[in-house]
């Protein structure tokens, strides 16, 4: 999670903010230490920015048809979730969920699993997804380590997408990145035979990082041999537009399960 993301606002939740959470409790909770068990988040922590009248609507009308809860006692059965036996993509981080809704609303026969913990970004992509009466894209507003570690099978996905990760540019930050060993190891251990890790970052050595991550875990194969050629089907992403503006380069890398 972003600094930014963690940032407290000074503001007090509205009241339409306070029915959200006393409505959906669970929104209050978005990661869950290990040490002393649950880890309760004041809600006006993580929510970042006010939400518009718009994703209030759209948290109470649709919460309920796209909404996945965490729940660390639950398998989650994507079979029953999406009504069909369609592959699986899951997506870390979503952020604002432009990409994410373009990719699912031009995939029909695909279903994404987006996870994010910025209740802005996830309000957003759920009005959206409401929108365009998408059916095959839910959303998880929780920690996706402890998603993929607590709900999620083995052998089960079909790909990841991970767009443009935090790239906390300070050496002292670099524990934070998100790609790292054992997070390769656990998506790879998720993923069926054959299944995809698609990561884009435009931070330099974030994407060394990514190649030499992902290219040290067992089972993973790349069939670039380095960084691999851009998908045309990935939209740009918000953050992606911000790092072009400032002449960024954009670096893919695109792994396979053996
Ligand atoms: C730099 S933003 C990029 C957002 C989007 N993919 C894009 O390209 O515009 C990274 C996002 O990852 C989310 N994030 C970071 N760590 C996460 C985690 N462990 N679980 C779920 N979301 C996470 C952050 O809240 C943030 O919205």
């Amino acid at each position: 999670m972003s600094e930014e993301n963690l940032a407290p606002v000074t503001e007090e939740l509205t009241e339409e903010e306070k029915g959200i959470f006393d409505l959906y409790p669970e929104l209050a909770r978005v990661e869950r230490r290990q040490e002393n068990g649950w880890r309760e988040i004041k809600s006006f922590v993580l929510r970042g920015q006010k939400l518009k009248d718009f994703q209030i609507q759209a948290l109470r009308d649709h919460y309920h048809d796209y909404a996945v809860v965490y729940d660390e006692n639950k398998t989650l059965d994507f079979a029953s979730i999406f009504g069909n036996q369609n592959p699986v993509v899951i997506e870390i981080g979503f952020g604002m969920g432009e990409s994410t809704l373009k990719i699912a609303k031009a995939n029909p026969n695909i279903n994404y699993l987006g996870i994010e913990v910025f209740l802005y970004g996830f309000s957003k992509l759920l009005a959206n997804a409401a929108k365009e009466n998408l059916s095959n894209l839910r959303l998880m507003r929780f920690d996706a380590v402890q998603v993929l570690q607590d709900m999620v099978s083995d052998n089960s996905v079909d790909g990841f997408h991970v767009f443009f990760p935090d790239p906390w540019p300070k050496k002292r930050h670099h524990k934070k990145r998100l790609i790292q060993k054992p997070f390769a190891e656990l998506l790879t251990s998720k993923l069926r035979k054959g299944g995809y890790i698609y990561c884009v970052t435009d931070w330099e050595d974030y994407a060394n990082q990514m190649l030499a991550v992902l290219g040290s875990v067992e089972g993973l194969v790349n069939p670039y041999g380095g960084f691999a050629p851009e998908r045309p089907w990935r939209p740009e992403t918000g953050f992606e537009r911000k790092g072009l503006e400032k002449d960024y380069k954009i670096n893919e890398v695109w792994v396979e399960k053996a």
